[in-house]
């Protein structure tokens, strides 16, 4: 129950559009400094650069929320761009991950996809995967079919997220047979008459959705820090003879350090998802939803006044 509340709580703090904006001037505050990899470019360059030496692979993200003008949706575009860049000048091993949100989808749907073709153009150049993430119900199909427009231009370029959450996901996993996608338990407030409430429904969903996408000979990103799920996985690979090739597995960036550390120990290939940028506050409150212990990043961020 308290559970819930804070969920709650959480999520609708995260949607709050002054607090996101004055948080922009504060610097990364309320320990999100753990979580984030910094405000600059260069910042989340260097914390790649020590992740990959420890044998850690990564998608960096350029953080940004409410986006609502068409010189936004352009600025954050050649965000995304001067990032692709960068991790080919510095030669990380990375990719890229985005939301179309950012690239003005709420404002006009053709600027989003000119501005897609824009960042692939780079991506292909560099030959950089992009990952659009996934983000509320209200914008996965426009996401689908967004990708689904891209997918034979950019052919091993691009691919998405999709949520255990919703009941609409199996048969999305099954119509993007092909194409590396992120699976997802999914980060969002959605109502029962599309998305399974119970965690024990969502996690059931997630394990069958990751196997029917392995099953299909597709690269499968298993972005999850549930270790049960992760065992599973492992195992389900082994007897099946799924090469290790074929599937990686993705934390967040600050979470899970060790785990994520013995994955790649263990020869899986283990992507970290690195944020950055200074406008942390959406994300960061995202994350302290999902799991309430998160706060205690919070507390020492409050205590360390960081
Ligand atoms: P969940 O929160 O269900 O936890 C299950 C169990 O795992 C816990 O009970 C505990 O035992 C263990 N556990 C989890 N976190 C732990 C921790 N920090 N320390 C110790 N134990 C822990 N969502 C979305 O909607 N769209 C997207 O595009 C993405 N993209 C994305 C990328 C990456 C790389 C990740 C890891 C996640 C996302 N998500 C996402 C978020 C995702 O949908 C989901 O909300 C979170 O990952 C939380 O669910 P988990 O599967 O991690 O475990």
């Amino acid at each position: 129950m308290v559970h819930v509340i804070l969920r709650n709580f959480f999520l609708f703090l995260s949607k709050n559009q002054l607090l996101n904006q004055s948080a922009r001037k504060w610097g990364l505050k309320l320990g999100a400094s753990q979580v984030v990899a910094g405000e600059t470019i260069s910042q989340a360059m260097k914390v790649v650069r020590q992740l990959n030496q420890k044998g850690l692979v990564c998608t960096v993200d350029h953080l940004g929320e409410f986006v609502t003008t068409k010189e936004e949706a352009i600025q954050s575009a050649d965000y995304c761009i001067r990032t692709l860049n960068a991790i080919a000048k510095t030669g990380v091993n990375c990719n890229l991950s985005l939301k179309l949100t950012q690239l003005g989808l709420d404002v006009d749907s053709r600027l989003c996809y000119e501005n897609m073709k824009k960042i692939l153009s780079c991506a292909k150049k560099h030959r950089i995967f992009v990952r659009i993430d996934m983000e509320d119900y209200s914008h996965c199909q426009q996401t689908i079919d967004l990708l689904e427009k891209l997918r034979n231009e950019y052919v091993g370029l691009v691919g998405t997220a999709i949520q255990a959450y919703l009941y609409r996901a199996l048969d999305d996993v099954k119509h993007l047979k092909g194409l590396n996608l992120r699976l997802v338990k999914g980060a969002y407030k959605e109502p029962p008459e599309i998305a399974y409430q119970k965690k024990e429904e969502i996690d059931a969903n997630y394990l069958v959705m990751i196997k029917q996408h392995l099953r299909s000979g597709s690269y499968t990103a298993v972005a999850t820090h549930d270790h049960h799920i992760i065992d599973k996985v492992k195992g389900f690979c082994k007897e099946e003879k799924i090469s290790k090739d074929q599937f990686e597995f993705q934390m967040l960036f600050g979470f899970r350090t060790e785990l994520q550390e013995q994955i790649a120990k263990e020869g899986y290939k283990m992507r970290v998802y690195v944020p950055y940028g200074n406008d942390w506050f959406g994300y960061f409150m995202r994350r302290l939803a999902e799991r309430p212990q998160n706060v205690s990043f919070a507390l020492k961020g409050l205590l360390s006044k960081s």
